[in-house]
Parts: C-alpha cells; structure tokens; sequence
C-alpha cells in the first residue's frame, strides 16, 4: 500500500447513524470518537504522518444550540480522555480554526493539551474547529496586508502565501477522504487541496474503523497522481 504522508478526513454522517438507530444526533457524535481513535491507531501503525480531521465548520455555528454545545463538550472531554494515548503514541495535537469563537475555557484547555503533546515526533494530529476553507484565506490576506506595510515591496510568491495559512508547516493533504456518500468540499481545505485525491466512502462516520480506512487508502493507492504534467 502506498502510504500518504498527510491524510485529511471530513467525518461527516454522525446525524444519520444515530437518526438509524432512533437516537438523538448527539449520540453519533459520541460514537464518531470511538472512530477517531481507530483512525489514529492505524495511523501510528501504518506510518501516516500527518491525520486531520474537519471536526466543526464556520457554518456548523448554524446548527441548534444543544448541539452546538454538546459539540464542544465532547470536543473537551475526548482532548482530556485521550491525552495519555497521545503522550503514549507521539502524537502532537494540534488545533486550527477560528479560535477566536471558541470559549475562553475551551481554548486554555487546547493551549494545555498542545503544549504537553508540544514533543510528539511520531504523528501530527490537526483538528480543525470553527474552520473554513475561505476563512483561512482571508486571514492569509490579511496578514500578508499587514507584512506588507511594514515591508513594502516584499515579493510574494504562491509558496509565500501558504505561509499566512493556518497551516503553515504541515504539508497539503495527498489524500482527502469523505465519509457518508456526500461529494463536497463544505468550505474545507480550499487553497490546500489543490492537487489532492479525493476518496469518498459511503460508510458513515461512526462505522468508519480499520477496514474503511484500509480502503480508502487502497483507493488512493491506485491513482496516477500527474500533477498536470505528461507521464
Ligand atoms: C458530521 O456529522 C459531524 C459534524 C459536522 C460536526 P453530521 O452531524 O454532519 O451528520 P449528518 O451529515 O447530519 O448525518
Ligand atoms: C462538513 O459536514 C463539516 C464537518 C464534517 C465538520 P457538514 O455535514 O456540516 O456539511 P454539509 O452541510 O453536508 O455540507
Ligand atoms: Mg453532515
């Protein structure tokens, strides 16, 4: 199997396995944790370097209030429950977003919890909260406006700008892999997946466990990835 560096994952379908089961949407959020896990066992396992996974978008702010703050209440809980996996696996934990609409408890909890995994050599684990692809470039903009006050006439190229994105230092995502049957990008990694190969799976989040993954990478492994060029 050709294993990417950087795997990208949009969890989505937690709503319906739950609505399948006659339970409230909340409860699929709960089991989707359990599939978080198995993603980051097999990522240690198989050598991925780099796993993110679009966990709350600008416009999920739009959903009811109780799940809103069910959402963030799990969020919480499962940095504090998995921190000893982190530390015992190497896994630097990081989180990306619009901080700035996250609770003041919430954000001192992800300081804490990035600075002790701070040391994780083994594999990076992004969430991205509060994220939009479109959020991220205009914040891009602005700093490059703000850089470019203080230095005028600075040249910035392509590779320039990907510094000012909020994920300056980790490498665009090879693969991207979308669960539950819907084929969108809902304002994710916009500028960052530019030469991406997407996968969709028609597993919903909380089933997506060690067989799903293997085949989306199995998937990706098949692709001839040209970069616009002649082979
Ligand atoms: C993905 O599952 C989790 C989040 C977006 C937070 P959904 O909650 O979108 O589940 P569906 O798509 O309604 O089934
Ligand atoms: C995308 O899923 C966002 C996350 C998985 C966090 P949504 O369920 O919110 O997206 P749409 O509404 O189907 O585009
Ligand atoms: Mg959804």
């Amino acid at each position: 199997m050709n294993i990417p560096q950087h795997v990208s994952i949009i969890m989505d379908g937690n709503g319906r396995w739950a609505k399948e089961r006659g339970k409230d949407r909340i409860y699929g959020h709960f089991e989707g944790v359990e599939s978080v896990r198995s993603v980051l066992e097999c990522s240690v396992k198989w050598g991925i370097r780099y796993v993110s996974l679009y966990a709350f978008s600008e416009e999920n702010w739009g959903r009811p209030e109780a799940e809103v703050s069910g959402l963030m209440e799990l969020m919480a809980k499962s940095m504090v429950k998995e921190l000893s996996t982190f530390l015992d696996n190497g896994v630097r934990f990081v989180v990306l977003g619009n901080r700035a609409r996250l609770s003041d408890s919430l954000n001192a909890l992800i300081d804490d919890i990035m600075a002790r995994t701070a040391g994780g050599d083994k594999l990076t684990m992004i969430v991205f909260m509060s994220y939009s692809g479109k959020w991220d470039i205009l914040q891009a903009a602005r700093k490059m406006a703000h850089d470019l006050i203080e230095n005028p006439g600075k040249e910035i190229g392509i590779d320039d700008f990907s510094h000012y994105l909020v994920t300056d230092g980790i490498p665009d995502p090879e693969l991207l892999i979308r669960t539950s049957g819907e084929e969108r990008l809902s304002n994710y990694l916009l500028w960052q997946c530019a030469y991406t190969e997407f996968v969709f799976s028609d597993v919903l989040w909380p089933d997506f466990r060690e067989e799903a993954f293997r085949a989306a990478l199995e998937e990706y492994s098949k692709r001839d990835r040209r970069f616009g060029k002649v082979k």
